[in-house]
């Protein structure tokens, strides 16, 4: 499949989500008030690489698609016998915060502006490990084929994908995992602000397209990798943190 066939047929628009983004400061606070399981995929992450660089005795290259401030990775990576790292992201103001971020990272550090969606198959090299987290799903179904499929492309003999994502149940629609999301954060999210949750929930609502982890078990096996191993599912059955290797 061509970038340009999957773009004919898609009409989404990543300004929404950047608009978002570019609002640092309240996905910052959920974040921090660990919302959205940061700290169990942390550790669940950390225990899959250290694992993986054990066998694969080497440093590893790193590709961060939709890295925004980098927080999340450079507490994965710091300390970690890294070669190089590379985050993408569509937020200017996210990236910013990514360059200061990235300073504890004792490796070269390239951040780039822009789409992953349209630059995945620009991107030059092959990586150990690319990370996509909790941004796979603003993409379509069938971009989320595409994006598979060039994925596949960039990865190094030996390495991984590791996605952590918002995952429907088996079974379940788009609809339901919104009502449920919705009245959990209603409930749950008690150190933010109504006009706060109603924000995330705006965002949430209309610019998140979760998939089963069947369905993207058939995308990646279709692509040329192994069925994800699942590192960590919340107990709400949200999110989950999976790992494809090839095939
Ligand atoms: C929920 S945040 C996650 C940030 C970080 N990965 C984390 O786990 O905390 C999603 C990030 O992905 C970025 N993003 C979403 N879609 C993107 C796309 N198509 N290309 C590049 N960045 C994207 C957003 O700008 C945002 O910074």
């Amino acid at each position: 499949m061509e970038l340009q066939d999957v773009m004919k047929r898609s009409d989404r628009d990543a300004a929404d989500v950047r608009e978002f983004f570019n609002g640092w400061s309240l996905y910052r606070r959920i974040v921090d008030h660990d919302y959205l399981y940061h700290r169990s995929a942390r550790e669940a992450l950390t225990a899959w690489l250290d694992a993986w660089v054990k066998d694969a005795n080497r440093s590893f290259s790193f590709l961060d698609l939709g890295c925004g401030d980098a927080a999340f990775s450079t507490g994965v990576l710091k300390g970690r016998n890294v070669a190089a790292y590379t985050g993408m992201d569509l937020s200017p103001v996210a990236l910013d915060l990514a360059r200061e971020n990235t300073a504890e990272i004792a490796a070269p550090v390239a951040l780039m502006p822009g789409d992953f969606m349209l630059e995945i198959g620009k991107l030059p090299a092959a990586y150990d490990i690319v990370y996509i987290g909790l941004s796979l799903h603003h993409l379509s179904r069938q971009e989320k084929e595409y994006f598979f499929s060039e994925l596949r492309r960039k990865i190094a003999p030996g390495g991984a994908v590791l996605i952590f994502d918002p995952v429907l149940t088996p079974g379940e629609s788009r609809e339901s995992y919104m009502g449920r999301w919705v009245d959990y954060a209603e409930w749950s999210w008690k150190a933010l602000s109504v006009e706060e949750i109603a924000g995330a929930v705006q965002h949430v609502t209309s610019s998140d397209f979760p998939e089963e982890v069947a369905t993207l078990n058939r995308m990646a096996v279709g692509s040329g990798f192994r069925p994800a191993e699942i590192l960590f599912m919340d107990h709400t059955d949200f999110y989950a943190l999976m790992a494809f290797q090839l095939a």
